[in-house]
């Protein structure tokens, strides 16, 4: 059976053209991915894990992740915490920053995240976890949706008894990456939890992991009963694998590779600054140029170029049609692309 993935669905009061969702990312879903993203055929896009404690103390490199761009709604915005009452604080400030839907994290592994008690630990915790999305979706107009992994030990189940929970007390959407936390990434996610999930609840579920080609997204929508599938890690510097499990055929030219990776790095300079986006970049360069588009000695030669600049003057030599490429997409970009600040207080950013 086919699925049809530019059907609509709603997430709550909000609708979601196709049902194909860009995965948060920590250290990766920056705005300019998430615009790129929209642009290759997500439906819905999120920000990465956003800390409460961060929002809470205004803390700026944090208001950052806040910013939403006119082009890339409908977006969902993702806070991590503990307490109830911050998250619905941070909830009012992801309303106000202008995103469509607020989404908790229940999911994050990292060590560093669950000894504060946020992330998947809460999963150990299903009364705290309620009382967080109460708070949030009590909070806020928005919809609320939480992203979740199976549980935290290897085999746990616990996603089938937390989930429906976190339904009643005001979910409008659940992920599940059907993974435990303590796999971290490895091994298998299980999707036969996705579709007892599916079964369980009466709101619509995402399905998170593994979605790498358009076969295994119609597989996994077709054997899950899932709303949508969430691509995180085939998307990483390959916004085409987006549009290719939408459907499409083609596959990218080495002009369109190297165009779409330099108006990302003019994007991230903006958003994040030269100094902070130098670095942020260097992996980037390789995800890109992988697959066989460019050697290797040229990805590492790359990497080594100490200024963006010089970066950008490589790619346009080594794929001198990149530039008209390049001119037509920033000619696309609502107003020139430049970054804008909707909604958030200015001097939250220094007028950045
Ligand atoms: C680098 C990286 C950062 C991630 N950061 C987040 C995050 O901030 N919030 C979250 O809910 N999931 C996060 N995830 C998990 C992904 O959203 C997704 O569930 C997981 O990678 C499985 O999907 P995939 O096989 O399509 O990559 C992250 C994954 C990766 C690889």
């Amino acid at each position: 059976m086919q699925v049809d993935l530019h059907e609509h669905w709603m997430l709550g009061d909000v609708e979601i053209r196709g049902r194909l969702v860009l995965a948060p990312m920590a250290g990766v879903s920056v705005q300019a991915f998430r615009r790129q993203g929209r642009r290759h055929g997500a439906g819905l896009v999120c920000s990465e894990m956003v800390s409460v404690a961060g929002i809470q103390h205004r803390n700026e490199r944090t208001l950052g992740y806040l910013r939403v761009a006119p082009d890339e709604h409908p977006l969902a915005i993702q806070i991590f915490g503990s307490d109830p009452a911050a998250m619905g604080e941070a909830a009012r400030m992801v309303e106000a920053a202008g995103a469509d839907v607020v989404d908790i994290n229940f999911g994050c592994p990292v060590r560093k995240v669950t000894k504060t008690g946020a992330g998947a630990s809460l999963l150990d915790d299903p009364d705290r976890a309620a009382r967080i999305v109460e708070s949030v979706a009590g909070a806020t107009a928005l919809p609320v949706s939480v992203k979740m992994r199976r549980g935290t030990a290897n085999g746990s189940r616990d996603c089938l008894t937390v989930g429906p929970r976190l339904v009643e007390a005001g979910a409008a959407s659940i992920t599940l990456h059907p993974r435990s936390a303590r796999q971290m990434y490895t091994g298998t996610a299980d999707h036969a939890l996705t579709a007892e999930l599916v079964e369980l609840v009466d709101v619509p579920v995402v399905a998170s992991a593994d979605n790498t080609s358009r076969a295994r997204a119609q597989a996994v929508l077709a054997t899950t009963g899932a709303t949508a599938v969430m691509v995180g890690r085939a998307a990483q510097g390959n916004p085409w694998a987006l549009a290719q499990i939408m459907g499409s055929d083609a596959e990218p030219s080495r002009e369109e590779v190297a165009a779409e990776l330099i108006l990302f790095m003019r994007e991230t300079v903006r958003e994040l600054g030269e100094d902070r986006a130098t670095g942020f970049l260097k992996k980037f360069y390789a995800w890109y140029l992988g697959r066989g588009r460019f050697p290797r000695p040229f990805k590492q030669e790359l990497v080594s170029l100490p200024t963006i600049a010089e970066v950008e003057t490589r790619l346009l030599a080594a794929a001198p049609g990149a530039a008209d490429v390049l001119e037509q997409l920033e000619a696309d970009l609502p107003r020139g692309g430049g970054v804008l600040l909707d909604g958030l207080p200015i001097s939250a950013y220094g007028g950045g």
